[in-house]
């Protein structure tokens, strides 16, 4: 295999295994936004991607896949329980997002997320050609660009966090809080969806490892004695916003969108929750709020509905199983008291749809909802806004997600609060056009001005910068 100039490691490959029409296993590319933002970069450049093919004990050699090499690494049933099911998203993910629910610490998970870190680190290593780039995405595999450093110094290595990193008084929690820091500044540029992430793990960095910290600059000390620096700030991650205006403006789906309205019995407001089925994105709390709504007299049945889609997320953790089964319960105790026959409150899909049938609910949509409790930046309050040419339509974001930092002109609030989110929705459905469509606009400016080929722009130009340097450096 040709060594590659620029290696993406992240814990998924950017293609789904499926069947072809004769029953053949096929690859497809996979629907998520790295995977567009990373496309565009990787086709210009000599570009791998390492990654799990998404079925525990699959093997698969290394292939080509739209000019992008990509190096499948495996994982065995016991580590897809003990390093992704267990750390990744039993330990770190609760962790990371505020001990929404609560982290599980199990030294054999810990010792199984070492084991399967290294053999990425080792594959990049192996994928990455004579001073070529690195650049490793996700929580998943924050022990790699450390791992990676020491098997190939000559490379020049970038890490993003996409999910929020905690305050210390919760990140000191973890009993391998300084293993996982020292991991992550392997890495030469270190970036967070926030500028309060990047603080956080600054602060973490001051009082584990006692190293100091300049703006955004870390200084690492060297066992000969000198030191090196390294890179830690915020690069809002964003999305294709033009190929989402592009399939906005496609007849077939404004049709659909037409029809999604009509299906749902023309309510005069229809309010839209789109998320992973995960406990940090508040969706309890949303359906509690519109339920009180409805039992308040508020809102009535036929006039608003609310479509809530759920994709199935990490079933095979127990956390998700239960928020499934209580979000279903909560759905079905709403419907059966307010549904009438031609009606529903609530419209409730556990399933994962195309993006063209997304966009047709977004542009079906009078209100999106995004209630998180965390999330590290929620890209669809983003794709809700790129899709509104028209200005209209009210988006509500709760101010614990990311986007909220550049989204200051939505309904912000307070998941927590039930009654200020009854009062927000209320103010939603009731908001005027012209209301909605001044803060549409600044908010179409922001998501078009900085869309993920700007993130990766600028994240990839810090990294260059110390290529460069590390290049001049060996000139000497
Ligand atoms: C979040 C994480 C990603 C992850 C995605 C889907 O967005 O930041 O790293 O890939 O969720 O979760 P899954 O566990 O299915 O990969």
């Amino acid at each position: 295999m040709p060594k590659a100039d620029l290696v993406v490691v992240a814990n998924r490959l950017p293609v789904d295994r499926i069947e072809d029409e004769r029953g053949e296993p096929a690859w497809r590319r996979s629907p998520g936004g790295l995977v567009t933002a990373l496309e565009q970069v990787m086709k210009t450049v000599d570009g791998a991607w390492v990654g799990w093919a998404g079925k525990a004990g699959l093997t698969v050699e290394p292939f080509e896949f739209d000019g992008t090499q990509l190096v499948p690494v495996s994982l065995d049933e016991e580590e897809l329980e003990s390093y992704y099911e267990g750390f990744s998203n039993g330990t770190i993910w609760p962790l990371y997002h505020d001990v929404i629910a609560t982290p599980v610490y199990k030294r054999s998970w810990w010792d199984s997320y070492v084991r399967v870190n290294r053999r990425f680190a080792e594959a990049a290593a192996e994928a990455v050609g004579e001073g070529g780039v690195v650049w490793v995405q996700d929580y998943q595999l924050q022990l790699v660009p450390q791992m990676l450093r020491e098997l190939r110094p000559d490379v020049t290595i970038g890490y993003f966090h996409h999910i929020p990193f905690p305050a210390y008084g919760l990140y000191s929690q973890l009993p391998w809080r300084r293993q996982v820091l020292e991991g992550l500044l392997g890495a030469d540029v270190i970036g967070f969806q926030r500028v309060a992430d990047a603080g956080n793990f600054q602060r973490s960095i001051r009082r584990v490892l006692k190293f100091t910290t300049k703006s955004d600059s870390i200084t690492i000390p060297q066992p000969d004695g000198t030191s090196r620096t390294a890179v830690a700030k915020a690069y809002p991650i964003s999305i294709d916003a033009h190929s989402f205006i592009e399939l906005a403006k496609d007849p077939a789906i404004r049709d659909r969108a037409r029809e999604i309205r009509e299906q749902l019995g023309s309510p005069s407001k229809v309010l839209l929750g789109v998320d992973r089925l995960d406990y940090t994105k508040g969706i309890r709390h949303r359906l509690k709020a519109f339920g009180e709504l409805l039992v308040d007299g508020k809102v009535k049945v036929g006039d608003v509905t609310l479509v809530q889609v759920a994709s199935p997320s990490r079933p095979g953790v127990e956390a998700y199983q239960d928020l499934r089964d209580e979000i279903e319960l909560t759905v079905g105790r709403i419907n059966g008291d307010y549904d009438t026959i031609n009606h529903t409150a609530i419209r409730y899909l556990h399933q994962g749809f195309p993006r063209e049938e997304m966009v047709a609910l977004y542009l079906a949509a009078d209100v999106m909802l995004v209630t998180a409790l965390r999330d590290g930046m929620n890209l669809v309050a983003k794709e809700y806004v790129a899709v509104h040419t028209d200005n209209r339509g009210v988006l509500m974001l709760s101010e614990f997600a990311g986007a909220a930092d550049e989204l200051g002109s939505a309904l912000l609030v307070n998941p927590h609060d039930i009654d200020g989110m009854k009062d927000t929705i209320m103010r939603a459905i009731e908001m005027p056009e012209s209301e909605q469509s001044r803060r549409m606009r600044s908010m179409r400016r922001r998501v078009l001005e900085n869309d993920v080929e700007r993130w990766g722009q600028k994240f990839l130009a810090d990294v260059e910068a110390f290529r460069a340097a590390r290049t001049r450096r060996g000139e000497d």
